[in-house]
């Protein structure tokens, strides 16, 4: 009985229900147990406080990331993402910082490529690509039906995305800070896919035509905005497979894609889930294009869009 009332006094006083239990402090309950409460009450208190100041000094310890980047896992020493100096050099009053840099999840973005370490092996030049690259089933799914036409045609699986702007050469510094303003400006949107169909280059072998809806083509001009690019008209694809092969055979490639991927008599589990997918972050790769196999290619880091 007093037991109880105990219990109910002590969760009335727990962090964040202050006042919420009035009822329970009506008169008739106060017996010699009440100062024995209040003492607990005290010793809870005081060791909530020493947490406190344990949990400041320890996030205090985790070196100079501006507040805001510790979001999405709170106690991992957070450096995937950008390199040093990256997000820190932001102009006063600029918005909160974009970059995601849980490791394990930036490892899954980047697979079956890597991330880059924090000082990059520079193959050739130094060559970096913005890419809105599709997430959950979609994702998945894309990424399985790349694995399995490289697997096929003896080429070299990479993780799908549509490319907003390619072939940007600056110091990885400077290009890490530069996405910052991109992802502040830039507004979520939707990719939807038109068409599969073939270019006559290794990197547009065989793709997914995108649909130049407004949300796309202002994402590609904010970027070539920021970045100072002018580059040839955008036409917006998710690549399927890099080849050099003859034109007759990535004719086949497409007709094979369009039957696994959209076919009425292909499997359900080739069937395309969804006709496109929504962006909400843009991803900075370390691409440079003469390395065809890809050995090099890695995630430096990924922006989410806050326009
Ligand atoms: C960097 O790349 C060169 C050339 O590909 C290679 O020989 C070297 O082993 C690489 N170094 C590291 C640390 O990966
Ligand atoms: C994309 O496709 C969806 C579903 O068909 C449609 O509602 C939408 O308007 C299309 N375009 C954009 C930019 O979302
Ligand atoms: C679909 O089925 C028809 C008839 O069974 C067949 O002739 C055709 O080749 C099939 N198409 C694909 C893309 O598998």
């Amino acid at each position: 009985m007093s037991s109880s009332s105990e219990l109910r006094r002590r969760v009335g006083r727990e962090p964040g229900q202050e006042g919420g239990d009035k009822a329970t402090s009506t008169p008739g309950t106060h017996t010699g147990s009440s100062s024995r409460a209040r003492n607990l009450c005290l010793v809870l208190l005081c060791g909530l406080v020493v947490c406190a100041l344990a949990l400041y000094t320890y996030v205090s310890l985790q070196g100079p990331l501006p507040p805001g980047t510790h979001r999405l896992l709170p106690f991992l020493p957070l450096r995937g993402g950008a390199g040093p100096g990256g997000a820190a050099k932001q102009p006063r009053g600029a918005p909160q910082p974009a970059a995601l840099r849980d490791p394990a999840w930036l490892a899954a973005r980047a697979h079956p490529l890597s991330v880059c370490a924090p000082k990059i092996n520079m193959t050739s030049k130094e060559s970096y690509s913005l890419w809105a690259q599709p997430k959950g089933r979609m994702g998945e799914q894309l990424k399985a039906e790349i694995a399995h036409l490289a697997e096929r045609h003896g080429a070299n699986p990479f993780p799908p995305h549509v490319t907003v702007l390619g072939d940007i050469e600056k110091p990885r510094a400077e290009m890490e800070a530069l996405m910052e303003q991109l992802a502040a400006r830039t507004k979520k949107y939707r990719i939807n896919f038109t068409d599969v169909t073939r270019g006559s280059i290794f990197y547009q072998c065989v793709y997914l035509l995108v649909a130049k809806d407004p949300g796309t083509m202002a994402a590609a001009q904010a970027a070539r905005e920021v970045f100072g690019r002018t580059t040839p008209p955008y036409m917006p694809h998710l690549s399927l497979l890099y080849s050099d092969m003859e034109d007759g055979e990535r004719l086949k490639v497409v007709d094979y894609e369009i039957g696994r991927l959209y076919g009425e008599n292909s499997s359900y589990d080739t069937l395309m889930v969804e006709n496109g997918y929504d962006v909400d972050s843009i991803s900075l790769w370390y691409t440079p294009t003469d390395d065809t196999g890809l050995r090099s290619w890695c995630l430096v880091g990924e922006y989410e869009l806050q326009g």
